[in-house]
């Protein structure tokens, strides 16, 4: 997880300009709702700032962050070291280490489109085991409208007019930093390597084949970029 290892620290300035994400953030924490005296799981949960959101409107849940880089984990362990309703531990989308039939919960937020095509159904297995019959993922991400190979002019297209424009959008919302990510990440989202986006509709197919249904397709305004929250209940 290199990638992601060499942004902590620095990770925070990455996004707290970025209206999108302080509004996906905000969105999350409202759809969790009231989760004192549940579990609630954050997958790929970076530097722990949706946790902490969490934690602070949810003083009595059970929360558990989840990242595979090492770093992020270490910068969570810290964060929350005087939280103690707040268990952080190395794992990834495919592995992690909670038990079965364990979380009311789950949210990630711009971590699963690193999970490559090819293991998307575990994934979407992996989830499914961890929810509670009833419970709910709320997954936040960059999706594409157009899926297909790498050189699919198309797909390509979509990917270029999306990230293009949430660039200049971070631009004009003086989210500098976050416009240089987005635009330097341009190739390896079309070339898929290390990012792998693609549409809601791929993803409610994996998690309907893992036992979730009652999908729901939420925009986080400007709707014309991709990001969208995608919240499934377990069966
Ligand atoms: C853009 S950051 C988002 C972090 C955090 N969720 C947030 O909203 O600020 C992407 C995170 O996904 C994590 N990640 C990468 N591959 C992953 C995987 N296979 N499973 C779970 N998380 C992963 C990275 O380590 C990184 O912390």
């Amino acid at each position: 997880m290199g990638y992601w290892d060499d942004f902590t620290g620095e990770y925070e300035s990455l996004f707290d300009r970025d209206p999108m994400y302080a509004d996906a953030l905000r969105l999350i924490v409202e759809l969790v709702g009231d989760a004192n005296r549940k579990r609630v799981l954050d997958l790929g949960c970076g530097s722990g700032t949706l946790l902490a959101r969490i934690a602070d409107e949810n003083p009595d849940a059970e929360l558990y962050g989840i990242d595979p880089s090492e770093r992020m984990v270490q910068g969570c362990v810290n964060r929350f070291r005087e939280t103690p309703n707040v268990h952080i531990a190395i794992g990834s989308a495919l592995r992690v280490p909670l038990p079965s039939d364990y979380v009311h919960c789950v949210v990630s937020n711009l971590a699963l489109h690193h999970v490559p095509p090819e293991d998307r159904t575990a994934c979407a297995a992996e989830l499914a085991r961890l929810l509670k019959a009833g419970g709910r993922l709320i997954y936040a991400d960059m999706f594409c409208d157009v899926d297909g190979p790498v050189d699919d002019p198309t797909r390509a297209r979509d990917i270029i007019h999306k990230m293009v424009g949430k660039s200049l959008y971070d631009l004009e919302h003086g989210a500098f930093e976050t416009m240089l990510l987005h635009i330097g990440d341009i190739p390896a989202v079309i070339k898929g390597e290390g990012e792998h986006f693609t549409t809601d509709a791929a993803w409610r197919e994996h998690l309907a084949v893992a036992g979730f249904h009652r999908f729901e397709v939420i925009p986080v305004e400007p709707a014309e970029f991709g990001y969208r929250i995608l919240v499934a209940v377990r069966k």
